[in-house]
């Protein structure tokens, strides 16, 4: 059966027009090299960069010719694109399978914007919770909020996982030349004790803050880490009444954050058209926002704006994340590239390709679209990075050599936060040597010329013709890191609209969840309890009680 939420408005996917006409392009284009469309074409590279909002855009070094966009958007706007875009910003329920608005848009919308869910203006609602952050945030930065003992808060903990934990831990490592240094920042999320004990095993619980944030507060792996965390600050301190100076909580659901015992004053809320995922600059970057002090978060929010807007009202052509979009299932459908590798030449965003991670998985990993029918083509590619130059030494032989293609999007900035020597021309020179190895590589005839043996030749050529991205800003600020989440965040929207299935539920984490409240019991009960699952599982309980018992 069909979902009954959705309208059948949109053809499906290989039915649209511009599909077919892709489909008969990439034949043709499918062997030409970018040496060959360079030489072509002296003015490639201005035609395919796109200079906006401080960002510099070429994406001229990608398999694509004028008429491959002219198709990609044409297949944008036979997609239902342009309809799709207006229908988030205005608040109707795209998440269709939860029956959700999608309103990330508004946590970032300034004071005189309105934006309306259920008939309701939410930009007072959510200005209400970043002055009560700021607020908040001010306070633990200048010690004013004392601990249970009245000392002053050093250490603050996040507690949290996926949407939050990856997006906190991301904007505060991002942002951390930014943050203020006599604060510590730590972030738990694995249910592993470990994770736990090696963030806590030094710190002096009088001086501890911890932030519980999980939009639902019933979680597992928070839960769990919440409750040591509460027995860890009780057995220093010895008294109950402590909580409520050592914990605050970030959540959506307020009879759960109160039947844990954190007062609802301390209680940051944010809304059911937040995905977790998208959650970052709502109340779940409160620790980040402790770091880098409200005013930096605003401007991080006026960065996520300010590229909202760009995606809600520039053509299509000249429209950041919808080229970006559009690339990814270009390559995708066609190329039948499997991932996408994000490589920032920018240490402060080691954490950026993680948080990735969960941005585009969990968000484009479907297998069925809006209608619930099973889909004919690829969705969302593997997301995966490192900061460079790091990756060259490791993975990068895969990506020059290798027989996979794998597009990649290459970021840097032109001024050092951390200006040391020479190191920064050396770390920008990489990267744009790396996109220009990858596009046109070294053939057999150079490499015979430069002296090379005859047997080494096939070895040491490299066949080119590798697609990639390179996006260049002046400085890693806090609005720039806003620009570049959104711009993922919209990338990732408009391939979820061409392939017409719900980037915004998550659905595929259950099964796993349920059945592990189905083990954990069994691992108390004794061996004369039969098991009931596969023989592998039963086995595999069978032998970590054995070992656990061996212990
Ligand atoms: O299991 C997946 C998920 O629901 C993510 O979507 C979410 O970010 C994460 O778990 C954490 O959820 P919560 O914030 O409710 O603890």
């Amino acid at each position: 059966m069909t979902n009954p939420q959705t309208p059948h408005t949109i053809t499906s996917l290989r039915n649209r027009p511009a599909w077919a006409a892709l489909n008969e392009h990439f034949s043709e284009l499918r062997k030409m090299h970018l040496r060959r469309l360079f030489a072509g074409d002296p003015q490639r590279a201005e035609r395919f960069t796109l200079e906006t909002l401080g960002l510099y855009f070429d994406y001229s070094k990608n398999r694509i010719t004028a008429d491959t966009l002219r198709l990609l958007v044409e297949l944008a706007e036979q997609s239902g694109l342009r309809e799709h875009i207006d229908a988030m910003f205005e608040g109707d329920k795209i998440n269709v399978t939860e029956k959700r608005a999608v309103l990330h848009v508004a946590l970032r919308a300034p004071k005189e914007e309105q934006i309306f869910a259920d008939g309701a203006d939410v930009v007072p609602e959510v200005h209400a919770v970043l002055d009560k952050m700021s607020a908040f945030a001010e306070q633990v930065r200048s010690g004013a909020w004392k601990g249970h003992t009245g000392k002053r808060i050093r250490n603050v903990i996040n507690i949290g996982i996926g949407g939050s934990d990856l997006g906190p831990v991301m904007a505060y490592e991002a942002l951390k030349y930014y943050s203020q240094r006599d604060l510590n920042f730590r972030f738990i999320s694995n249910v592993d004790g470990t994770d736990f004990v090696e963030a806590t095993r030094d710190l002096n619980a009088e001086e501890t803050l911890f932030v519980v944030c999980s939009k639902t507060f019933t979680t597992l792996e928070t839960m769990t880490n919440a409750h040591s965390a509460r027995e860890w600050l009780l057995k220093a301190l010895g008294d109950e009444n402590a909580v409520a100076r050592h914990f605050v909580a970030v959540s959506t659901n307020t009879a759960k954050v109160e039947a844990f015992g954190i007062d609802s004053a301390n209680m940051f809320g944010f809304w059911d058209w937040v995905g977790g995922r998208y959650s970052v600059d709502s109340a779940i970057g409160l620790s980040t926002m402790i770091a880098i002090g409200p005013e930096q978060f605003h401007a991080m929010l006026s960065g996520f704006h300010a590229m909202d807007e760009h995606f809600r009202t520039a053509p299509f052509e000249r429209n950041l994340p919808v080229l970006m979009g559009l690339l990814v299932v270009w390559y995708n459908a066609f190329f039948d590239a499997q991932t996408v590798a994000v490589l920032p030449y920018e240490q402060y965003l080691k954490r950026f390709p993680a948080y990735l991670q969960q941005l585009t998985m969990e968000s484009n990993g479907k297998h069925v679209t809006l209608q619930g029918e099973p889909v004919d083509y690829q969705t969302g590619p593997v997301y995966w990075g490192e900061p460079g130059t790091n990756g060259q030494h490791s993975f990068y032989q895969l990506i020059h050599q290798g027989t996979k293609i794998i597009p990649c999007d290459f970021i840097a900035f032109a001024q050092p936060l951390n200006p040391v020597g020479n190191h920064h021309d050396l770390l920008v020179a990489n990267v744009l040597a790396q996109a220009e190895a990858l596009a046109f590589g070294r053939t057999a005839e150079e490499v015979t010329a430069a002296g090379t043996p005859e047997w080494l030749v096939p070895h040491r050529t490299f066949e080119g013709n590798r697609p990639s991205t390179t996006i260049v800003a002046a400085r890693l600020t806090p609005e720039m890191l806003g620009k570049l989440v959104a711009l993922y965040e919209h990338s990732v929207f408009t391939q979820g609209t061409i392939w017409q299935i719900d980037s915004f539920d998550q659905w595929g984490v259950e099964l796993g969840k349920v059945l592990a409240e189905k083990i954990i019991p069994e691992f108390a009960a004794g061996d004369e309890l039969p098991l009931n699952h596969d023989s592998s599982t039963n086995a595999l309980i069978r032998q970590y009680r054995k070992l656990r018992r061996a212990k």
